[in-house]
């Protein structure tokens, strides 16, 4: 199945296919959250990447966290190669210390927090595998 360039900068590559196929690249820049800080979770790939970018696109401060680094450190800099503003953190939420951290590192970097976008999970990846209780 050819996908689109929707799809190939969504992050979930190895799968179908993006299955959100959400135009973000497509949409006009507004300015609704202008000045405004937001923090997502798991904003590395998947649905947390598109709402990176989709707030970015309303020119929100977008703070990208992930468990992987890499690709959130991707995002952020999409955000920044189209003229947002944006830093990446490493940070697992399943860890108190490391949200706390996350918060410090935002308003180090930006002064405030208006928005968390609590996304991180796992859903996309995960395999199944027989258990037993
Ligand atoms: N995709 C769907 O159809 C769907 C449907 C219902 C709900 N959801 C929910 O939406 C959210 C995102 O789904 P997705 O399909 O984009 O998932 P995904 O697995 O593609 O992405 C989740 C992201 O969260 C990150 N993450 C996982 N554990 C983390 C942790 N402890 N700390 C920080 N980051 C962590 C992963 O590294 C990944 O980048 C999830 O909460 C999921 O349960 C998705």
């Amino acid at each position: 199945m050819r996908r689109s360039a929707e799809a190939e900068r969504c992050g979930n590559s190895k799968g179908k296919g993006c299955y959100c196929n959400f135009r973000i690249h497509q949409v006009k820049k507004l300015d609704r959250l202008k000045g405004k800080v937001a923090i997502v979770t798991g904003g590395a790939r998947g649905l947390g990447k598109h709402f990176c970018l989709a707030l970015a696109q309303e020119n929100a401060k977008v703070v990208v966290t992930d468990i992987l680094a890499d690709s959130a450190e991707k995002t952020s800099l999409e955000i920044l190669a189209e003229g947002g503003q944006s830093i990446a953190l490493n940070a697992d939420v399943t860890t108190e210390s490391e949200t706390i951290r996350m918060a410090d590192e935002t308003l180090k970097a930006f002064g405030r927090i208006d928005i968390l976008v609590n996304n991180a999970a796992l859903f996309y990846g995960i395999t199944r595998k027989p258990y037993q209780i």
